[in-house]
C-alpha cells in the first residue's frame, strides 16, 4: 500500500525526507499519525523514527522548515520540534519500549522492525517509509492494517510482554477500543485481565489522562464496562464498582446503580463534550451504597447520598489527580444539587423555591438541568415524557423568575460595608445577620431584590435589635 498521497502537510513531509537523505538515515513516519491517515481522523502529532540519531535529523528537519526551537531529550534520544499546527517528534530506533512519557534513558539502537516490535498495539505499530525509493510505502509486520478493517486491539507481541513493558497499555488498549469503537482481541483482553494488578505501578497522573479520553468518547459507558470486566476500575476506581449490584429483601430490589450511572453518563454525553460535567454525571449517586438503607415501610432508602456524594467528591479528585480547583467545586455543587429540580417537578412549584435554586446554582443551572434530563433513565417513554414536560415547566419557571428577581447571580442589595457605615459598627456577627436576613426576605419573596426595599427593612431589623443610626 503507497500513502504518499496522504502524508500531508507536503512541506514538512518533504522537508524532513530530503534531511534524512542529506544525513544518510533511513527515516518512517511511524505510530498514531499513519494510523489516523487510514482512519481519516485528523491528527496533529507527527512521530518519526530513523535508524540514527534521531536528534541529529530533528536539527537538520527544523532548519530546512525554518523553525528556531528544537527540544532535546539528550539521554533519551529525542527531539520536538513545533512547526504550525504540529508537533513533530524524533526518535531513533530502539531495542526496548518505547513509549513517550517514558524517562528511560534508551539503551541500545535497534532496527525499525525492533520498534515496531515494541510498540503498544498493531494498529499503532504502522510505518510509512520517507526513503526515495519507496517513499510512500506502509511497512505492516504485524497485520495493523487487518486489525483497523476488523476493528481490533492487538499487541503486536505476546500482550504479557507488552504490558510488563508498560502496564498503562491496559488502560490503553480500553481507552483506545472506547475511543475508535473497536474490540479487543480476546488474547489481549485475558492478559489484561490477569495483569491488571500491575497497574499499581502506574502513575495516577497517567491513569487519570487515558480515563478522562475515555470518559469524552462518544459512548463513554463502553471503556467502563471493559474497564470493570478485566478488573482495572475496581483497582483505580473503586468508589464506582461499589456501585454494582442489585439487592432485595422481602422482595424490594433497588436498581443497579452501576448501570444506571453508565446510563446517565451516555445520555449527558449526547449533550456536552464538557468533560467535568461528565464528571458530574458519574460521581452523582456515588453516595448511594454509603447512604444505602432498608425500610420495611418504603423500601431502599438512600436519604442524604446528594450531600455525601458532594463531601466526598474532594477526596476522589484529590486520589485520582483531578484538578482541586474551581472545576471540582463545580461536580461538587452538581452533585450536591442534583435532586433539587426533580424535587422541584414534583411539588408545587413555588416561587421562593425556584429563586433559592437559581441562588444556589448560580450561572451552573442550565448544567445543573442537563444533568437531572441525563438522568432519567426509566424504560417507561410514557413516564419520560412526562418527566421531560415537567423539566421544561421548570425550566421555563427558572428563566421567568430570573427575569424578573435576577437571584442567579445574586449580589446583596445593601452590602457590609453600608450597614456598618450607617449603624457606626465594627465588623461583628450583627452586620451578617442583617445581610442574611434581607436575603432570605428576598428569597422568599416577602420583598422585591431592591435596593429601596431592602433599605426599609433593613432599618425596620435595626430597630428591633435595638441598633441606632
Ligand atoms: N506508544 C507505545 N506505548 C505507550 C505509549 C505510546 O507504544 N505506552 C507508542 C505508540 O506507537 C503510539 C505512539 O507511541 O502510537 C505515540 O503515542 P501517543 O502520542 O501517546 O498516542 P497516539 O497513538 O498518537 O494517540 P493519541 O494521539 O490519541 O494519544
Amino acid at each position: 500500500m503507497n500513502l504518499a498521497d496522504h502524508l500531508l502537510p507536503k512541506d514538512i513531509f518533504d522537508q524532513v525526507a530530503q534531511s534524512a537523505h542529506e544525513l544518510n538515515l533511513e527515516t518512517y513516519v511511524i505510530g498514531g499519525f499513519v494510523r489516523d491517515i487510514l482512519l481519516k481522523r485528523p491528527s496533529k502529532d507527527i512521530d518519526f523514527v530513523c535508524l540514527g540519531s534521531g536528534i541529529a535529523l530533528a536539527k537538520a528537519s527544523a532548519k530546512k522548515l525554518g523553525t528556531k526551537r528544537v527540544t532535546t531529550y539528550k539521554n533519551f534520544g529525542t527531539a520536538m520540534i513545533k512547526h504550525e499546527y504540529h508537533e513533530l517528534e524524533f526518535v531513533g530506533a530502539r531495542k526496548e519500549s518505547y513509549r513517550k512519557e517514558s524517562r528511560k534513558p534508551t539503551v541500545e539502537d535497534g532496527t525499525l522492525e525492533d520498534d515496531q516490535n515494541r510498540r503498544d498495539f498493531t494498529i499503532n505499530a504502522l510505518a510509512i517509509s520517507l526513503q526515495s525509493e519507496n517513499y510512500g510505502e506502509l511497512v505492516d509486520p504485524f497485520d495493523g492494517v487487518q486489525d483497523l478493517k476488523r476493528k481490533m486491539i492487538r499487541t503486536p507481541l505476546e500482550p504479557a510482554i507488552t504490558f510488563s513493558d508498560d502496564p498503562l497499555r491496559m488502560m490503553r488498549a480500553i481507552r483506545f477500543a472506547s475511543q475508535l469503537n473497536f474490540d479487543i482481541d480476546p488474547n489481549t483482553f485475558d492478559a489484561i485481565q490477569q495483569e491488571a494488578q500491575r497497574i499499581k505501578i502506574v502513575s495516577k497522573e497517567r491513569i487519570i489522562v487515558e480515563l478522562n479520553k475515555i470518559i469524552l468518547s462518544k459512548t463513554p459507558s463502553y471503556g467502563f464496562k471493559l474497564l470493570f470486566q478485566c478488573g482495572l476500575l475496581q483497582l483505580i476506581f473503586p468508589e464506582m464498582t461499589d456501585l454494582y449490584g442489585v439487592e432485595t429483601r422481602e422482595g424490594r430490589s433497588h436498581k443497579d446503580n452501576f448501570y444506571h450511572t453508565l446510563q446517565v453518563l451516555d445520555n449527558i454525553s449526547e449533550s456536552t463534550d464538557d468533560l467535568y460535567l461528565r464528571w458530574a454525571a458519574i460521581l452523582h449517586d456515588i453516595a448511594k451504597p454509603p447512604t444505602k438503607r432498608f425500610n420495611k415501610k418504603v423500601g431502599w432508602t438512600f436519604h442524604g447520598h446528594e450531600d455525601r456524594g458532594a463531601r466526598m467528591t474532594p477526596g476522589i479528585f484529590k486520589r485520582l489527580k483531578l484538578p482541586l480547583n474551581d472545576r471540582m467545586k463545580y461536580v461538587q455543587k452538581l452533585v450536591r444539587l442534583h435532586l433539587r429540580p426533580i424535587a422541584l417537578v414534583k411539588k408545587e412549584i413555588t416561587d421562593s423555591a425556584i429563586r433559592r435554586l437559581l441562588f444556589e446554582a448560580g450561572d451552573d443551572v442550565d448544567d445543573l438541568m442537563t444533568l437531572c434530563k441525563a438522568d432519567i433513565t426509566t424504560k417507561n417513554p410514557n413516564k419520560v415524557k412526562r418527566y421531560l414536560q415537567n423539566f421544561d415547566i421548570v425550566a421555563q419557571k427558572l428563566k421567568d423568575i430570573e427575569e424578573k428577581d435576577q437571584v442567579r447571580n445574586f449580589q446583596p442589595p445593601v452590602t457590609g460595608e453600608e450597614i456598618m457605615e450607617i449603624f457606626n459598627l465594627e465588623p461583628s456577627r450583627i452586620v451578617g445577620d442583617i445581610k442574611n436576613e434581607i436575603r432570605e426576605a428576598i428569597l422568599e419573596g416577602h420583598i422585591s431584590n431592591d435596593k429601596k426595599e431592602a433599605l426599609n427593612l433593613m432599618y425596620r431589623i435595626a430597630k428591633e435589635k435595638g441598633l441606632e443610626v
